[in-house]
Parts: C-alpha cells; sequence; structure tokens
C-alpha cells in the first residue's frame, strides 16, 4: 500500500491505479471512500472482499461532471416527473452530499448494483476527489472505506488502521469537513423517499422537491442496508441518553461519556462531584459540539468515536443531539451504533 498526501501529482498516480484496476481510498466532504472503476469487475469484487461487505449492498458510483449520467443511468424508464426532480436538485444540491437512486443502465455491471435495477450516483464536493474522477475513469465507485458495519473513516488515518496493506492507494486530504456519509434519496419512482439521512437536510430537499415520504421505519424490507439495525457502529456497547438522562448518569469507573455540549458535563460534573482535575486528566470525557452546532458535531462525531473505541473502557455512555438539520442524521448513526436492544430504557 502507498500512502500518499492529496496534491495533483499523487491525484495522477492515484487515478493511473484506478484506471488499471487497483483501489484507492481519497477524501470526500461527507467521508473517505474506497474508490475502483466502476466498470471494472475484478475490482469492484475486490472492493467487496476487502470491507467484507456483503453483496447484496449496492455501492455509490461516484461522478465528477452531469454528462457521465448518459454512461449510467436508463433516462428511458425515468418518469418525466423524476426527470424533472433530477434536473432540479442535480442543480441546486450537486456537487454535495446527495446521493441519487436512478434506474440503471445494463452496462453498469450487476455486481456495483448488487443485482438492483437501480444505481446511486454522488457527485461530490470536494475538489481533490473531483480532480481523481475526471482524471481516472469518470465513473467510480466507492463505498466508505471502512470494515462493513464499523465506523466510517473521516481521516487518511482511520483508513490505514482499518484496512492498511488491502488498499493499493491512500490519499491523504486532512479531516473531512461534514464528517457524515450523503443523504440517500430514492427518486427512480413517483413519490421520491429518504432511505438514509445525511450530510444534505430533508428541508433542504422538500424545498425543492415539496414534502417527502416519512422515512421507512423497522419492520418495512430493507432497501439500503444503511438501513441496518447495527451498523456505523465502534466494537464497544453503547447506550443512548435524552440530554436530562445523561446529565443525572451516575459515574461508572468502565465507561467513556460523550456529551452533546458542555452544559451537559458542567451539570454531570457538579451532580457527581467531579473535581475539575478528573475532568482534564481522566480522557473520557467528550463533548461532541463545544460551541453547540450540529455542523460541527457531526463533523466531530466518528472522530471522536473511533478515539473512543481505542480506549481502556468497555462501553459508552452518549448523548443525543437535538432533532433536525444534521442533527436527524447524528441520531440515526448514534442509534445504530447503539442498536436498539442496547437503548436506555429509562
Ligand atoms: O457520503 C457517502 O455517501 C460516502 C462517500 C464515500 O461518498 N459513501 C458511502 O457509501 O457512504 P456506502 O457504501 O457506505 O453507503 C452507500 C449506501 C448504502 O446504504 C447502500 O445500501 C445505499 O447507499 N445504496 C447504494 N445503491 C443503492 C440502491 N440502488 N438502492 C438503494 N440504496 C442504495
Ligand atoms: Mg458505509
Amino acid at each position: 500500500m502507498v500512502y500518499l498526501e492529496l496534491n495533483e501529482k499523487n491525484i495522477l498516480t492515484a487515478a493511473g491505479m484506478l484506471r488499471a484496476g487497483k483501489l484507492a481510498a481519497f477524501p470526500t466532504e461527507t467521508v473517505y471512500g474506497l474508490g475502483c472503476d466502476s466498470f471494472n469487475k475484478d475490482a469492484l469484487a475486490r472492493v467487496f472482499e476487502v470491507k467484507k461487505r456483503p453483496r447484496f449492498d449496492p455501492l455509490i458510483v461516484h461522478i465528477a461532471s452531469l454528462d457521465t449520467l448518459e454512461r449510467l443511468v436508463d433516462f428511458s424508464r425515468l418518469p418525466a416527473e423524476a426527470e424533472r426532480r433530477l434536473s432540479v436538485l442535480s442543480r441546486a444540491l450537486w456537487p454535495g452530499p446527495l446521493t441519487l437512486i436512478l434506474p440503471r443502465l445494463k452496462t453498469v455491471p450487476d455486481l456495483a448494483v448488487a443485482g438492483l435495477e437501480t444505481l446511486a450516483v454522488r457527485f461530490p464536493a470536494h475538489d481533490g476527489a473531483l480532480r481523481l474522477i475526471k482524471e481516472s475513469t469518470g465513473a467510480i465507485a466507492a463505498p466508505s472505506a471502512n470494515p462493513f458495519g464499523y465506523l466510517s473513516p473521516t481521516r487518511a488515518r482511520h483508513v490505514r488502521e482499518q484496512l492498511g496493506d488491502a488498499v493499493d492507494v491512500i490519499l491523504d486530504g486532512g479531516p473531512s469537513d461534514i464528517g457524515l456519509e450523503s443523504t440517500v434519496l430514492d427518486i427512480s419512482s413517483a413519490a421520491p423517499r429518504i432511505l438514509r439521512p445525511g450530510g444534505t437536510p430533508r428541508l433542504a430537499i422538500e424545498a425543492l422537491t415539496g414534502p417527502l415520504e416519512a422515512a421507512p421505519t423497522s419492520g418495512v424490507k430493507i432497501s439500503s442496508p444503511g438501513q441496518l439495525k447495527s451498523h456505523y457502529a465502534p466494537s464497544k456497547d453503547m447506550y443512548l441518553h435524552m440530554e436530562a438522562e445523561m446529565r443525572r448518569l451516575d459515574l461508572s469507573p468502565d465507561a467513556a461519556y460523550l456529551f452533546f455540549s458542555r452544559e451537559s458535563l458542567k451539570t454531570f460534573a457538579e451532580n457527581n462531584k467531579l473535581e475539575p482535575g478528573l475532568l482534564d486528566g481522566g480522557r473520557r470525557f467528550f463533548v461532541l459540539s463545544p460551541s453547540g452546532s450540529l455542523t460541527e458535531a457531526a463533523a466531530r462525531l466518528f472522530d471522536t468515536l473511533h478515539t473512543i473505541d481505542a480506549l481502556p473502557v468497555s462501553l459508552i455512555h452518549a448523548e443525543r443531539p437535538p432533532e433536525g438539520g444534521l442533527g436527524d442524521a447524528i441520531n440515526d448513526r448514534l442509534s445504530r451504533a447503539a442498536s436498539t436492544e442496547r437503548l436506555s430504557k429509562r
């Protein structure tokens, strides 16, 4: 594996490797992706192997130009209304953290789409990623660069630690700006719906499309494994709490604590009569957003969970941030990281 800084020269090197059927991990504005040429079946098979990803879980194809849609999407199967939506959404929200599900052309390998009739497409808002896509094959299939079910990488170091030599090249472009995966929106049929909340808030989409169908709930057939109950998960047990419960928790010697705001940590510390010194030196008390903003919380979520996962504690108590905007996606990831069985009963 080669580990390279993200610059023009190294982008060209990685692009050459992608053209030759190799796997390249690269930064995007959401999380790091594990990329390969979307039309190379051997390379696609390797992506599934490296991630230990089940073959039923389709990949997202990353593009750097709208023209590329002609090679991927079967426009004859796209209802007129959906085509209008595609045009409105792509003009307003691409490049950006929005993945669209569209009818696919038969020429796209089955492996990329896990045999589905549809295809996920994303136009990332990241200059380095766009250069890499343009200079390679124009259509790069890339899941998040983590083992299946584990936390997504928001730094190149996370990719190196989790996948290491199984990848041919890792481009290090620093920490991801958004820190949460893209929103997956299905517009392949008459009624559009969100399959995975993410970096583009629901309201930003509804402002363009009108009200979306309610999010699928448990019991619905899983059409997007990002919907699996336990996903995006650290290796430790995690419990979720509403703000008031979190502040009232008793201190346990075996737990790490992930607060949303400084105020929550402060109240918890007062309730447990913690010395300020213990808070600084304890290294197991974290605040997701010192400034209380959801954008900051999203950007720090996976990175903080990676840090906590490496600590000598056996469980994690985490506070739910408020709903709305990016709060929906953060809460979605936290719930899946905790999985329902482990949710706080109180
Ligand atoms: O932000 C992101 O989307 C990142 C970066 C690397 O672009 N990628 C990412 O990929 O999160 P991945 O593979 O971890 O998640 C893709 C999600 C999965 O939940 C998958 O099931 C869903 O998109 N998906 C892909 N194709 C689909 C399809 N045809 N229909 C429904 N869901 C699909
Ligand atoms: Mg993923």
